[in-house]
């Protein structure tokens, strides 16, 4: 273990979202809803959900895949593939990680899943980072991903609209390594007081499954979406204010929150005085896509070019737990 604190970067990024697209239309079929109330209310025109047949860990592979291209690291040199989702193949066992693991061939890599709902994604860059910085690893990809379609009731209009699926990953190495996405500071949080606001209220550990539990649909997500909403705004204006303390606003490239409902974003930015173009925006074509929102929205604005070099990229997000991160990276 050296004696000089690692600095941890990303050296790569990659996503992949499904192809069958999904539009607002498509929800008035089962509940009493119109295009123009979810555009109006959250900002979402269109979402991508996994056709029957696909995986989710077909997503995650794919985004893996991507983010190695772009590293230029073989899947043999992987260290540690760390997949944040609450959505994988398999409720609880084995972990999607070891599924992408074995897709890959990143023989040597440790594998495991971490659930942190929305919030995924930055509590793997945490936990990540800390492999780099005790000397431990050296290659840690970290995926973030999520196939809410499948645990989502097509009948409740409360959730149903909101998720989509998809799927982004970073591969994190020492920063004198990729020379690239310094990560500068990040902070993780949860406050269990409010597990009850976005929950699977049975099926799962408490009791046995049973037809009835199947037939009143209280295994799929159920969401107080008021209570989070008000936490979102006030939640993800902290975080980004946390982020940007003691900086110079000029040195800031762009915020990429979490995709959550484009009204939370616009109240919790405006607060900050962040101008418009300085907050990336994607939820109108995919939804929230859970822990794969921040890791797809970053992929995006690279292919945009809107990462200026040796500046300020700020990634923030919230989610069920209650559980929340955000981090500062020098691009
Ligand atoms: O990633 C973290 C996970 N989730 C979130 O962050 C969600 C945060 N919350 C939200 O985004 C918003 O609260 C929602 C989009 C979920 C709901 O929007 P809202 O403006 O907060 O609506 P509301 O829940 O206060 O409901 C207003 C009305 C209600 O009708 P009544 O009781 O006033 O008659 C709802 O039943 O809108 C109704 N409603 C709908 N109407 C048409 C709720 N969902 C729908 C819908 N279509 N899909």
């Amino acid at each position: 273990m050296s004696s000089k604190e690692v600095q941890v970067g990303i050296a790569g990024m990659g996503y992949s979202v499904p192809d069958q697209v999904i539009d607002n239309h498509y929800f008035t079929r089962f509940v009493e809803t119109s295009d123009e109330w979810i555009v109006q209310r959250t900002g979402i025109k269109e979402r991508r959900w996994l056709e029957p047949g696909e995986k989710p860990s077909d997503l995650f592979t794919a985004a893996a895949k991507m983010a190695l291209e772009k590293s230029q690291v073989a899947a043999e040199d992987v260290d540690l593939i760390i997949v944040c989702t609450v959505s994988g193949d398999h409720q609880g066992t084995p972990a999607s990680a070891c599924i992408v693991q074995d897709n890959l061939g990143a023989k040597k890599a440790a594998a495991f899943d971490l659930q942190a709902a929305c919030a995924g994604f930055l509590y793997g860059l945490q936990v990540g980072s800390q492999f780099l910085k005790s000397g431990t690893y050296q290659n840690v990809l970290v995926i973030g991903g999520e196939c809410l379609s499948r645990m989502s009731d097509i009948y409740d209009r409360n959730s149903v609209i909101i998720f989509g699926d998809g799927a982004g990953a970073a591969l994190l190495q020492p920063h004198d390594v990729c020379k690239q996405g310094l990560i500068e500071d990040i902070t993780i949080g949860a406050d269990g007081s409010g597990a009850q606001f976005i929950t699977r209220p049975r099926g799962g550990g408490l009791e046995r499954l049973t037809p009835e539990i199947l037939s009143e649909g209280t295994h799929l997500i159920r969401m107080q979406g008021r209570e989070v909403y008000r936490f979102a705004v006030s939640r993800m204006t902290s975080l980004m204010k946390w982020a940007m303390e003691g900086q110079d606003p000029e040195e800031l490239s762009l915020v990429v929150p979490h995709q959550v409902n484009r009204r939370i974003l616009e109240t919790a930015t405006e607060k900050l005085g962040f101008p418009e173009e300085k907050v990336f925006i994607n939820i109108d074509r995919y939804g929230n896509t859970s822990a794969g929102s921040v890791p797809i929205a970053m992929c995006e604005a690279i292919e945009a070019d809107l990462f200026e070099k040796d500046k300020l990229v700020v990634i923030a997000a919230f989610g069920s737990g209650l559980t929340w991160g955000a981090a500062r990276i020098r691009w």
